[in-house]
């Protein structure tokens, strides 16, 4: 880590958040105003029960979002589909054409929080990602191994090995984003298929390790999937993220959960990185004294891969103290804030 540098203020296009968690329901109207306030477009990931797989609940569950913004919020969700051992490829195609869906998400099944309806194996969904290649829709990949026998911190660089170069070879045409890359080796992998295949980064993995995960007592609510890794992933992942190169981009994977369903014997994966986001993405681009670069990473790169425009309002962040709550009230339960009642050097203005 290198000193913050002597910027102050700094102005860039409104960012985008390219991999969202909004849930649904009392959770959907608790969490977006947090991400409406900072992005004017996400990506929103499917994974509700049951999950978004057809054309009519993608719609439904875009109606419902754009229902609980707050007054005047200025944000676009852009809908995904959840893949199945049974997605039919004309269904995927339709949905695409008609502008209800912009990418497809692949879990492989079991790898996380409500995936157990995610693919099996590749080969049943081998007519849909050939249709994907055809018609230019990005597949949106949860990249880890769900073999048993695999270490949970090999789980990303094992699913690269055994699927993803497979999976780029099969199919040349089809555009691919490595979801929440954890490791220095997916970084690598990205960068050397960067015609192919992109990555979106989260503040979290950015600014903890997996030994944060075990701080004076288990930190549930920094667990998340693919788990933090060693200090020397998340060292390169900084590189990663602040080198401005156009594979890597922004994407907090912000995955609220009720603290109870996190603070429990087997607690579920996930972080609510929502209210603190940009101030953290500020924090580390300043700390590795690449101010500079922030507008790529958060503003431009996501768009330019998704051949959308870039935002044409700006957002000003300045160096001045800042503090979330530590949650959120969520009925008669509470949702954890990532780095909530804490200082945050970054403030959106
Ligand atoms: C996500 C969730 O809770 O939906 N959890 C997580 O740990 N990131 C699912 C996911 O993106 O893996
Ligand atoms: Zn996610």
């Amino acid at each position: 880590m290198t000193m913050p540098s002597a910027i102050d203020t700094i102005t860039i296009r409104r960012p985008d958040d390219w991999h969202v968690h909004l849930r649904d329901g009392a959770m959907l109207a608790a969490v977006l105003p947090f991400t409406a306030a900072q992005f004017a477009r996400a990506i929103i990931m499917p994974n509700l029960t049951p999950p978004i797989t057809t054309i009519e609940a993608a719609r439904a569950y875009r109606e419902r979002i754009l229902a609980a913004l707050p007054p005047g919020a200025n944000f676009q969700p852009l809908m995904t589909c959840y893949l199945t051992d049974h997605t039919d490829p004309d269904e995927i195609a339709q949905g695409y054409a008609e502008g209800v869906w912009v990418a497809a998400k692949l879990y492989p099944a079991g790898a996380t929080t409500n995936a157990h309806h995610g693919v099996t194996d590749l080969a049943n969904i081998g007519g849909v990602l050939a249709r994907m290649e055809r018609i230019g829709m990005h597949l949106l990949i949860h990249g880890e191994s769900t073999d048993p026998e695999v270490d949970i911190f090999d789980r990303e660089s094992v699913f690269i090995e055994r699927t993803l170069i497979g999976l780029l070879r099969a199919h040349p045409g089809l555009r691919i984003v490595l979801e929440h890359i954890t490791t220095e080796g997916a970084a690598d992998f990205v960068r050397a298929h960067a015609n192919q295949c992109a990555a979106t980064i989260t503040p979290h993995h950015l600014l903890i390790n997996r030994t944060s995960l075990f701080q004076g007592g288990l930190r549930p609510h920094l667990y998340c999937l693919p788990v933090a890794k060693r200090e020397r992933h998340r060292l390169a992942l900084r590189r990663a993220a602040t080198s401005g190169d156009a594979c890597f981009f922004l994407g907090t994977d912000t995955a609220p959960h009720p603290a109870g369903a996190k603070e429990a014997a087997c607690g579920c994966a996930g972080c609510f990185v929502a209210p603190t986001a940009l101030a953290c993405y500020a924090q580390v681009f300043d700390e590795e004294n690449a101010l500079a670069n922030l507008e790529k990473f958060a503003s431009l790169n996501g768009p330019a891969w998704y051949g959308l425009p870039p935002n044409e309002a700006r957002v000003t962040l300045r160096r001045a103290t800042s503090r979330q709550p530590a949650e959120i009230a969520l009925g008669d339960e509470r949702v954890v804030i990532f780095r909530g009642d804490e200082p945050l050097a970054w403030s959106l203005s």
